[in-house]
């Protein structure tokens, strides 16, 4: 299961302002990505154009050997439908039940019976833990619950391709942390592939196994998990690590006299935070699209920060890995 999308050259404008330009990315399938950038970089119009809400003025999104960016309407719906998505703030109908909310896609494109219907939508809500939930209103409930909601509903036509636009954004730590590991439970039960946006670091840092970033307009980089969280790049670096110092500022860029200040008061970017061992499925088995803990650094001669890999409970994911590796009978691959 999960498709892969190739972004090619592409370039979004309203009017005279264009969002970003030139973005060439490839979402692999089955891979779980995620996408950083200030507020207003353009992330959420990023994902609205992969499902051809928004249309962008130059390039190519390619899916399944189609155009998405510049094929006819019939065809676009067509290849809507393999997606899922979760939008920033729910998109729930106030006016109906949780349950008919959920149900709404599959009442919409699909000619299943309501019986049929009815046991697609108790297994998707129980799976986001909403099962006794269904007669309620969006209105009735926490945010929290009204996320997972628009999870369910966007579980419903079995996607390929799932966009979280950020899932995280008001919840609770416990939650968020809830949240990252059914997140991960579901790409590994799925196989699809998932693009989420998020302004939770340490979602960005532990969940995802390639990580972009959005920055002036543009692609700054975007490549595995520990490539990015070993680089350099001032832009990138200052985001991963939310520190004040570096090039953004509070309206997004600093301008030339407050970077000057911050040089002339001798304030470093520090070292480097040790990469944290990324998430597991709650079976504690290993996704197919994960990598060997420190692979990237070391085929790339990079050191990992010390005590990189290392979880909560002392154990170095350098080493449990292969062992882990071994037990799911993936060490001949
Ligand atoms: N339909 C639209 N018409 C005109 N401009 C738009 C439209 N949608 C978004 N924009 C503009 O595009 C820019 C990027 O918006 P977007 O919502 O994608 O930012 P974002 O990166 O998702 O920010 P945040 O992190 O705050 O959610 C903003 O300047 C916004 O005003
Ligand atoms: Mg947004």
């Amino acid at each position: 299961m999960g498709v892969e999308i190739a972004v090619e050259g592409l370039t979004k404008a309203f009017g005279k302002q264009v969002i970003w330009e030139d973005v060439t990315l490839t979402l692999p399938e089955g891979k779980i990505s995620v996408l950083l950038g200030p507020s207003g970089t353009g992330k959420s119009v990023f994902l609205k154009s992969l499902v051809g809400l928004l249309r962008p003025e130059r390039g190519h999104i390619w899916i399944d050997g189609h155009d998405l960016a510049n094929c006819s309407e019939n065809k676009l719906y067509e290849l809507r439908r393999l997606f899922g998505v979760l939008f920033q703030d729910g998109a729930l109908f106030g006016s109906l039940s949780l349950y008919d909310n959920v149900a709404f896609p599959l009442r919409e494109h699909t000619r299943k019976s309501e019986r049929e219907i009815r046991d697609i939508v108790m297994e998707k809500m129980e799976l986001v833990g909403l099962g006794d939930a269904g007669a309620k209103l969006p209105g009735e409930i926490s945010g929290g619950m009204r996320k997972r909601a628009g999870l369910a509903r966007a579980l419903v036509l079995d996607p390929e391709i799932i966009l979280f636009d950020e899932p995280d954004s008001g919840l609770d730590p416990v939650r968020t942390a809830n949240l990252n590991q059914l997140i991960v439970d579901l790409n590994a039960e799925t196989q699809a592939t998932f693009l989420i946006v998020t302004h939770d670091i340490n979602t960005a840092r532990t969940v995802p196994d390639d990580i972009g970033m959005l920055y002036r307009r543009e692609l700054v980089m975007f490549g595995p998990r520990e490539m990015l969280l070993s680089s350099d790049e001032p832009v990138v670096r200052q985001f991963l690590n939310a520190r004040r110092h570096g090039p953004i500022g509070m309206s997004e860029e600093k301008d030339v006299s407050e970077l000057e200040a911050e040089a002339s008061m001798g304030q470093d970017p520090g070292r480097l935070p040790p990469i944290p061992p990324q998430l597991l499925p709650s079976d504690g088995r290993l996704r197919p699209t994960m990598r060997p803990p420190g692979e990237w650094l070391a085929r790339h001669g990079v050191t990992a920060p010390p005590g990189s890999f290392v979880d909560d409970e002392g154990r170095d994911w350098v080493e449990e890995y292969p062992k882990l590796l071994m037990a799911s009978g993936r060490s001949r691959g």
